[in-house]
């Protein structure tokens, strides 16, 4: 398996080439293989043995930069089947739910295998990923995904085509699992068999695009009594040009991708302490309208003299402007009365 991308090329590495004009080619290197563009021919034999980094030209004397695919760009830039997860969130993702090596993790669905390949990398041989996708097209499309850029399907990981709320009691025994990542559009359907599978301590981390999602599954979470109190974020990433004394931000970003919310597996029987906080509330009663009148909030209040003062003066504003109204009207000449030559 490909598990260590580094050393010289060897043949069946993924290899990226930036061509002329910053033209990006992705080959999987033979030894009989050839790259051909309008510039010329690339001989992949050329580039096996280099190191990772080289620069090679082609027949017609162009140069191109070689360099293995980081996971990031094979995951922006490999065939999709659904929406996948962003580098960004897969990052936070691994954080937050406090992936390990070692770990056993179940994932749903799987899409197009972006976060498969995160989670398989994050957990390392020693771990097992449980992957459930409801569509066997887009399970085909991960597993493709995985095995280009692993050089094989791990065997430390199972896809299994079917819903997650009747296929994961059947694949796993009850508090057997670590970690347990949803990114569907209904989580909140399957936090009932993943709480099951959770081993206490354990932790389940949704992926929602929505903030109505979000609320659902945070109240639905809550509403077992088998959970920590959720958390929630998301991660806003913003670029930055650095080049001589142009230092600024990016005029463009990914503004939205998703929320993550979490939460980690009570151990069967446990009520946790409670935390004294302000009950949320559905409606406003006027205490909460009081705490928002423009006294309560710090706005300088105006007087009722003061009030009657802006009035007049508005009101005689507004005279003054229908008085010149009517008088340009009275003084505008009829059209015959102009004089061309004046
Ligand atoms: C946005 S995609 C997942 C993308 C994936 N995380 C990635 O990074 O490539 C959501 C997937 O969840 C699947 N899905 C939705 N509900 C499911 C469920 N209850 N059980 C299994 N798969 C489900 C959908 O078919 C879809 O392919």
């Amino acid at each position: 398996m490909n598990q260590r991308p580094s050393g010289p090329f060897r043949v069946g590495d993924r290899v990226q080439l930036t061509g002329p004009k910053n033209r990006l080619h992705t080959i999987t290197l033979r030894e009989d293989g050839e790259l051909h563009t309008h510039h010329g021919v690339l001989k992949h034999i050329d580039l096996i043995g280099l190191d990772d980094g080289s620069v090679v030209a082609n027949s017609g004397e162009h140069e191109y930069l070689a360099l293995r695919p980081l996971l990031r760009d094979f995951v922006m830039s490999m065939p999709r089947g659904a929406a996948i997860i962003y580098p960004k969130d897969a990052a936070q993702i691994l954080a937050e739910a406090d992936v390990f090596s070692g770990a056993v993790v179940v994932e749903a669905g799987v899409g197009s295998g972006a976060l498969s390949l995160w989670l398989l990398r994050a957990i390392g041989s020693e771990g097992k990923l449980h992957s459930f996708e409801r569509r066997d097209d887009f399970a085909e499309v991960a597993q493709a995904n995985v095995e280009t850029f692993m050089g094989e399907v791990p065997d430390n990981w199972q896809v299994t085509v079917g819903d997650l709320v009747d296929a994961l009691p059947e694949t796993v025994e009850p508090a057997s699992v670590d970690r347990v990542i949803l990114d569907m559009l209904a989580p909140w359907e399957c936090i009932d068999v993943v709480a099951d599978a959770l081993t206490p301590g354990g932790v389940v981390l949704c992926y929602v695009a929505t903030a109505t999602q979000l609320s659902r599954v945070a109240e639905f979470i809550r509403g077992t009594g088998l959970f920590t109190e959720p958390e929630a974020n998301e991660t806003m990433v913003r670029g930055w040009h650095v080049e001589g004394l142009a230092v600024r931000p990016d005029h463009r970003m990914i503004a939205h991708t998703g929320f993550l919310i979490w939460a980690r597996r009570l151990a069967p029987g446990a009520v946790p302490p409670e935390v004294k906080r302000r009950a949320s509330k559905s409606s406003y009663g006027d205490e909460d309208v009081e705490m928002w009148t423009p006294g309560a909030v710090g706005d300088r209040q105006i007087t009722d003299k003061n009030l009657r003062k802006r009035v007049r003066e508005a009101q005689k504003a507004a005279q003054g402007a229908r008085i010149a109204a009517a008088s340009a009207e009275s003084h505008t000449p009829a059209t015959d009365e102009i004089d061309p030559s004046a």
